[in-house]
């Protein structure tokens, strides 16, 4: 195995340009604009992996984005890994903040990535962490290197909520048959502090509209006396949380899991500095939920943000206006064992009861997700650990991760089968935001990392 650092050096200009090349295309799932990019950015991916070794891949469509299917069986005895991703990306705006244009990659230095890291929407999130994968395979085929069985499973809408896996995965259940799931779409601690991420929020998205008049009004004949939908709204959102920022929704902490004091203290060992992350987000103090600290707020505890905020007039100048409508879009990030779809009915039934006679309020659900938390005394974390320990020389931290894969519990439920969540990516690589990138070194190091992980994975399940 250890030629996969000389097999590196040989094709580490040709790694980059084919992702260069699979960056290139606007694959924007939430945009139907962007439909026939996400069929070329699929078709794309399954040239990939035919090259890669794979002996059969396909584009199979659902009602929405397509998911590539594709596997390597090399005999039926052996283990079998199922590498998840996805080929969609956020959408880049606001294009005027980034310094060169989302979907012409450059590779420049920065102060954390002096080997340079490549700019692009997708750089990271997750076309980069996902076409490591394939690389790695590309590797163990070409040197015979392969020791287990692959699958991969490609899907095309995860930026948009994954709405039509659940009836894929049910469709393609013994085709997706596995004995752990490989999933590279999160992020590590730093560049010398490997982790591995044990655990993952739950969503639940929602839209509010709120109705004042049937339309709008001048501001000044009827100001005062007719309800203001964006006032309303702003302090019906206020409420949601109180003096020591708890969400004050009746019942929403009922189900959240308590850690004990062992296990907050065993995260608190994790490095962080809290100075240098304010300096690096340029803000004077953090904010958040009283009694917890700023890692545990960004991981073990739910939260309620406010995603967007609309209505009235926003353009050039002054109007005055009493608007009619007034929207927002909120987001709940839940951690175990809430259940989104009852957090959703309890936002629902508490933000309508906070609305006056004044105005009319609807409620939209949009998606959502299960959390996740998985143990490490299984053979897919400890193989995942060893894999870390050949090429950082150094024992990953379990740490667990404020973001959402809402695929992950459903996988856990569907397929019965333990997901490994090796992410290469850092906090600063600026995912869903202007100016996206991905280290190349972190790029490499994630592809010298994962066929250790299938040796060890191998190893460890005889
Ligand atoms: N890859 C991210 C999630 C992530 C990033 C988890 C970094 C942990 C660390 C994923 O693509 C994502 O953005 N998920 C969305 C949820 C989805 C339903 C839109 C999220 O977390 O907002
Ligand atoms: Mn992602
Ligand atoms: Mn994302």
């Amino acid at each position: 195995m250890d030629s996969i650092k000389e097999y590196l050096e040989k094709n580490k200009e040709r790694f980059l340009n084919e992702l260069v090349d699979l960056l290139k295309i606007p694959s924007i799932s939430a945009d139907p604009a962007y439909k026939s990019d996400m069929l070329d950015a699929a078709e794309a991916v399954k040239t990939r992996l035919l090259q890669a070794g794979c002996d059969l891949a396909e584009v199979s469509p659902t009602p929405g984005h397509p998911v590539v299917y594709a596997e390597k069986i090399i005999d039926k005895s052996l283990p079998t890994v199922l590498v998840y991703g996805h080929y969609d990306v956020q959408p880049p705006d606001p294009l005027d903040l980034w310094d060169s244009p989302p979907f012409e990659p450059v590779i420049k230095e920065t102060k954390i990535h002096p080997e340079g890291a490549i700019f692009a929407r997708g750089a990271c999130d997750d076309k980069g962490q996902m076409y490591m994968h394939v690389k790695a395979l590309e590797y163990m085929t070409e040197n015979n290197e392969l020791p287990c069985n692959v699958k991969f499973m490609i899907e095309g809408e995860e930026e948009v909520g994954s709405e039509h896996l659940d009836w894929w995965i049910k469709e393609n259940k013994e085709k997706l048959q596995n004995d752990v799931i490989l999933i590279s779409d999160t992020g590590m601690i730093s560049k010398d502090t490997p982790s591995i991420t044990t655990g993952l929020r739950g969503l639940s998205y929602v839209e509010v509209e709120v109705t004042g008049a049937n339309r709008d009004l001048h501001s000044g004949l009827y100001g005062g006396a007719v309800a203001n939908p964006l006032n309303i709204l702003s302090q019906m959102i206020a409420s949601l949380t109180d003096e020591n920022n708890h969400i004050t929704i009746p019942g929403f902490y009922d189900k959240v899991e308590n850690l004990s004091d062992e296990e907050r203290a065993k995260m608190a060992e994790a490095p962080f500095s809290l100075e240098e992350y304010k300096e690096k987000l340029d803000i004077k103090d953090v904010h958040g939920e009283k009694g917890y600290s700023t890692l545990e707020r960004g991981s073990i505890r739910p939260t309620l943000d406010v995603n967007g905020m609309w209505g009235g007039y926003i353009g050039e100048g002054a109007k005055t206006v009493l608007p009619s409508k007034a929207y927002a879009k909120i987001s709940m990030r839940l951690v175990p064992n809430q259940d989104w779809k009852e957090i959703t009915e309890l936002f629902k039934k508490h933000f309508e009861s906070l609305a006056p006679d004044s105005v009319k309020v609807e409620v939209k659900p949009h998606h959502g997700g299960y959390p996740y938390v998985t143990p490490i005394d299984t053979i897919g974390y400890q193989a995942a650990s060893a894999a870390y320990e050949e090429t950082f020389g150094k024992t990953p931290i379990p740490q667990r991760s404020g973001g959402s894969i809402p695929i992950v519990s459903l996988f856990e439920k569907e397929l019965e089968s333990k997901i490994i969540l090796m992410g290469f990516g850092l906090d600063t690589d600026a995912i869903h935001s202007p100016n996206e990138h991905f280290g190349v070194w972190n790029y490499l190091k994630g592809i010298e990392t994962i066929p250790w992980f299938y040796k060890h994975f191998t190893e460890m399940s005889k």
